[in-house]
């Protein structure tokens, strides 16, 4: 059975909606989730026609290959969501309510038994069908709480449903647009900003009470009017806020307070809300979902609280993870033999689940050429994890595309940049790349089991859910992912997780004692996270960051001394380099530093540059190396020379004309010399070399067997080399 999950990218009477997505579940299994804005490319891009689009490309099917489609809405009526959208005439479409679809996708992943589910957001469903742009003047969800078990979910209490009555989410987006950030988009700003502040500077003299269980903000919903409603709410509790910020004004002492203000009422009142729900709903687990749970201050105090044995946030808390939320509904609720179990979500690794972008060396050199970034130089290191972490120990930002990418609005390791927390000045260069505020602050990955030498308290985190407090000792010295007010909002691993961003960390452990990295999304500002391999070169070759990883890859943009200390390049060639063009005639290259080498082709051949540490050479050419009758390798990649990383390369033997099976070597390959040509400029005694009877016979081979697509006009390296077994030597990157 196939399930497809989507959230509505507009009200039946219009209202664009934000955070769209799609998820796909089959067999009851969650095989892809990605939000609109990775595919559309608009920040919190609604719908979900660009996702839909890409997903059903991606897997060879089409709308008819789904045996069910589950949609929800919100700031309309539950059932409105099977109207005024593309998928209206679907065969089998369902619906459902906002809030529980939240309420599945956090009970579902977190693996619990049972647990008391806590939907906040700002706003779900209304319950009335009476169409109005001013939703709010009509019953609907803001807080809605849940018991599930294995047999059920069921709503047993909620808050401010009724008209015009304020929940933490629109209150909290209020305060935000009083501060001058602008929209609900940027409350976490308002959070950052909170622990740079007084929280008590007003007292505690709440703005939101509790009375019988039940919470209340005395005040009135206007959504259009943002700030009216702080400013109305200051004069209700007889306390002054101070004028509305201007966004370019500066940030006041004020401000700060203002925003820890808020954010104390809101964590205070909700601890006594839980209380409640604790008593009258007993449950060692409590399940988190809805964007308010964005909070991580918020989910940190909750953690720290210890109401509940164990605390669930899911990966995507808001709308863009109520993709997932539909189909789980789906699947549960609709025949299939999903358990309780089949969608647990507790490691960075499970929420990898965006498209699949196969990158090879072609599309990848295509992708360079296309983006105007010929003067990069590309590596395809060995132990690529090893020299990230060299990289970031020495102060070099890394931007990494690895895999598919996670759904949710924080990069976890596979659309990350990684940079040292140890060094400061990563979170002004950040903020900057970033275009965020001054006050933002980064977050730190660290591996479980080292969590209590860095933290008085800490919490399972795999998805960057939760603030905690840093040990006094050790803010100094991750100075970059440590808050104001010495909380951490962090990631945590397994130790032996086989992720890129697991290995990266083992290594950065290794080399610097440290088990912690700064990892933040890979985007500028106002960018979604990147998603394709098109949109990471494009961030890249836009942003002030020298090395980007791309799955196997490694492309800089300017190389420094430490690419050489690392292995990745030779430190002179010492070797006669030339590059033969018909027009005009033979050059030597007299320099010697990779620099140079790389200067002189690139402005010579205008091809892009790539670093080769290897040979690997098909096992029926191994017999030619032999009997000394193949003295050169002439290779090609499109749009690229090469380089060789040193000049004794290790020869690794495959069984066709692709890569190695393994990194066993048998011989190795001492480069005595190295010549750029143009394929259709190759002798009968460059083919001779290179072991072939004619250059009609190397023609064939390299055009219909090796390198199909290759022209004449294309250039080519080769290699002169003499072979040796290389003694005890060992393959260094
Ligand atoms: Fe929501």
């Amino acid at each position: 059975m196939r399930v497809l999950g989507a959230n509505k990218g507009k009200t039946y009477f219009g209202k664009v909606l934000r955070d769209g997505g799609v998820a796909i579940i089959e067999d009851g299994k969650l095989i892809v989730a990605i939000p609109e804005e990775r595919t559309s490319r608009e920040k919190a891009a609604g719908g979900f026609v660009y996702s839909l689009s890409a997903v059903l490309n991606s897997l060879h099917i089409t709308m008819n290959d789904f045996d069910l489609v589950v949609l929800s809405t919100c700031c309309e009526s539950e059932d409105r969501a099977r109207l005024g959208h593309h998928l209206e005439g679907h065969k089998n479409l369902i619906t459902v309510n906002h809030h529980l679809s939240h309420a599945y996708k956090a009970f579902f992943q977190s693996g619990f038994d049972e647990a008391l589910v806590v939907v906040v957001d700002g706003g779900g469903n209304t319950f009335s069908n009476i169409e109005s742009e001013n939703w709010w003047h009509l019953p609907r969800e803001q807080h809605s709480y849940f018991v599930a078990d294995k047999t059920s979910t069921r709503l047993v209490d909620r808050d401010f449903f009724n008209p015009y009555e304020v929940g933490f989410g629109e209150l909290y987006r209020a305060f935000t647009y009083y501060l001058g950030f602008g929209s609900a988009r940027f409350a976490s700003q308002t959070m950052a900003l909170a622990a740079f502040g007084m929280r008590d500077r007003f007292g505690k003299r709440y703005c939101i009470q509790i009375t019988d269980g039940h919470l209340v903000v005395p005040l009135e919903n206007d959504s259009n009017d943002p700030i009216g409603m702080v400013r109305h709410l200051g004069q209700t509790i007889g306390l002054d806020f101070g004028e509305p910020r201007e966004p370019t004004e500066e940030i006041l002492s004020i401000h700060r307070d203002l925003a820890a203000y808020i954010q104390m009422c809101v964590e205070d009142m909700f601890i006594e809300k839980l209380r409640w729900l604790k008593d009258n709903f007993p449950s060692k687990n409590l399940c988190l979902s809805g964007g308010f749970f964005l909070n991580c201050v918020v989910n940190g105090r909750i953690a720290k609280e210890g109401l509940f044995d164990n605390v669930y946030v899911p990966s995507a808390p808001g709308d863009s993870g109520q993709c997932i939320g539909n189909a789980i509904y789906g699947a549960v609720s609709h025949g299939t033999n999903a358990s309780i179990y089949t969608f647990t979500c507790k490691k960075s690794e499970d929420v990898a689940l965006g498209l699949d972008h196969t990158i090879d060396y072609p599309t990848l050199s295509e992708v360079l050429v296309n983006s105007g970034c010929q003067t990069y130089v590309t590596f395809e290191p060995q132990s690529l994890p090893t020299i990230i972490a060299k990289l970031v120990s020495s102060d070099t930002a890394v931007a990494v595309f690895e895999g598919r990418s996670e759904i949710g609005p924080r990069a976890l390791g596979h659309r990350s940049i990684l940079a040292d927390p140890r060094n400061e000045h990563a979170r002004y260069y950040l903020n900057q790349l970033k275009s965020r505020e001054w006050f933002m602050t980064f977050a730190p990955v660290i591996f479980r089991d080292r969590c209590q030498e860095l933290f008085d308290m800490w919490v399972e985190s795999p998805f960057m859910s939760f603030a905690v407090p840093t040990k006094k000792d050790i803010c100094d010295r991750i100075p970059a992912v440590v808050s104001k007010d010495g909380t951490s909002r962090i990631q945590t691993v397994e130790r032996g997780s086989a992720t890129f961003i697991g290995n990266v960390l083992t290594q950065f452990e290794h080399t610097t004692g440290m088990p912690v990295l700064l990892n933040t999304s890979f985007n500028r500002g106002g960018e979604p996270i990147v998603e394709s391999l098109q949109d990471a070169v494009q961030s890249f070759s836009q942003a002030p960051i020298n090395a980007l990883v791309l799955n196997r890859f490694l492309v800089v943009k300017k190389l420094t001394p430490q690419f050489i200390e690392l292995g990745l390049l030779a430190s002179s060639y010492d070797i006669p380099i030339k590059i033969h063009d018909r027009e005009e005639g033979e050059t030597n290259f007299e320099g010697n530093t990779p620099y140079e080498l790389i200067h002189w082709i690139q402005h010579n051949t205008g091809q892009i540059v790539f670093v080769r540490n290897y040979f690997p050479l098909y096992k029926e050419y191994i017999k030619l190396v032999d009997t000394h009758k193949k003295q050169t390798t002439t290779r090609f990649r499109p749009y690229s020379a090469e380089i060789p990383s040193r000049i004794l390369l290790p020869l690794l033997e495959t069984d066709d004309f692709g890569k190695p099976k393994t990194n066993k070597i048998t011989r190795w390959a001492e480069i005595v010399g190295i010549t750029y040509k143009r394929f259709g400029e190759l002798t009968d005694e460059d083919a001779n070399k290179d072991g072939f009877e004619s250059t009609h016979a190397m023609r064939d081979k390299f055009t219909k067997e090796i390198y199909p697509g290759l022209k004449d006009k294309d250039w080519v390296t080769i290699y002169s080399i003499r072979w040796n077994d290389g003694g005890a030597i060992q393959l260094q990157n």
